[in-house]
């Protein structure tokens, strides 16, 4: 295939992400992992699940970055997932050691990469891969939006009983306990939830939403979640590959937008094929605008922390 992806962290997102790109038919893929062994058998039984789901897409698995030269796009999804009990925070320090080595190697043998971060704490993970990769900013962007608003409009499905496909949500801020979903522009066939849900019961579904990583994790103990992230990464993936241009909550770096200067937050944006290629601004309310700015204070404080970490 004419586009290369590399995976970095052939772990539970990583390898799930690896078979969404490949049953997508959209590029060869490149699933690396620091364990010996594990990317390699991953890789060797996505490419013998090829025949039986019909896609000619060449996955290699591998523990060096020679492998990955040349790549189109990078999603790094490296690192520690959280266990009951843990906030996305707790893995600020030994996930910043992680994405600090994979964003140097990736930026040496793919200078002209698009990187999507997925690793957490996601906000402050960006700030690692921009500030290592030097890369400019339409080319390192954050998934987290993708999911924060599917979970949203799942639970909008569920209350509702309307298929996904009617719905649109949008959800702002870090991916975090302070992030910020959007009822007002959350619609279902164009018609806003707030016309269609009582306001007691959308703070119910917004609640859930802040919580629905840590729903999981509960559920699962010994994790974090993996599919719908895997789904969200493929999806932005996809409008690079593809240059859609399509306008999807990515965490991007803030250069003066939404009155937010030199941070990683979740902002509408449009993806192509030059990455994110425009930050769509929308009209918050004085009370969303205050939501946004108090997220961004929370990112801002743990990039603080990040400085003080060796
Ligand atoms: P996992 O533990 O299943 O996989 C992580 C993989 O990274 C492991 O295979 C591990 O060996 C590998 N790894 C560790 N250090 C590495 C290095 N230096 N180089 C290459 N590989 C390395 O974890 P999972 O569930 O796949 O989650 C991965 C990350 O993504 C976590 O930080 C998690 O919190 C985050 N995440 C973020 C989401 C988001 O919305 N942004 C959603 C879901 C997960
Ligand atoms: C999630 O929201 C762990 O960030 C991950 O599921």
């Amino acid at each position: 295939m004419d586009k290369k992806v590399t995976v970095v962290g052939a772990g539970n997102v990583g390898a799930t992400l690896a078979q969404r790109l490949c049953e997508k038919v959209l590029c060869d893929v490149v699933l690396v992992d620091i364990i010996e062994g594990l990317p390699q058998g991953k890789a060797l039984d996505l490419t013998e699940a090829a025949p039986v789901e019909k896609h000619d897409a060449h996955v290699v698995g591998t523990n060096s970055y020679e492998d990955t030269k040349d790549s189109d796009i990078v999603v790094i999804t490296a690192g520690v997932p959280r266990k009951p009990g843990m906030s996305r925070d707790d893995l600020l320090s030994v996930n910043k050691k992680i994405i600090s080595s994979v964003t140097e190697q990736v930026a040496k043998y793919s200078p002209n990469s698009i990187l999507i971060v997925v690793s957490n704490p996601l906000d402050a993970m960006c700030h690692v891969a921009h500030d290592v990769s030097g890369f400019p900013r339409n080319r390192v962007i954050g998934m987290a939006g993708v999911l924060d608003s599917a979970r949203f409009r799942s639970f909008i499905s569920m209350e509702l009983n309307v298929s996904v496909d009617n719905i649109h949500a949008f959800v702002l801020g870090s991916h975090g306990d302070s992030m910020v979903p959007l009822p007002r522009y959350s619609t279902v066939a164009g018609i806003p939830i707030t016309e269609l849900i009582p306001q007691k019961r959308i703070d119910e579904l917004v609640e859930r939403t802040r919580n629905g990583g840590t729903e999981i994790v509960n559920f699962l103990k010994t994790g974090s979640a993996f599919y719908a992230p895997a789904s969200s990464a493929a999806e932005m993936v996809e409008a690079i590959i593809r240059d859609r241009k399509k306008i999807l909550p990515c965490c991007i770096y803030l250069e003066g937008e939404y009155g937010i200067r030199n941070l990683y937050i979740g902002v509408p944006a449009k993806l192509g094929k030059n990455g994110m290629e425009e930050v769509i601004q929308i009209k918050l309310t004085a009370e969303e605008e205050a939501a946004l700015k108090k997220s961004a204070a929370a990112v801002e404080e743990l990039v603080e922390a990040m400085k003080k970490l060796a």
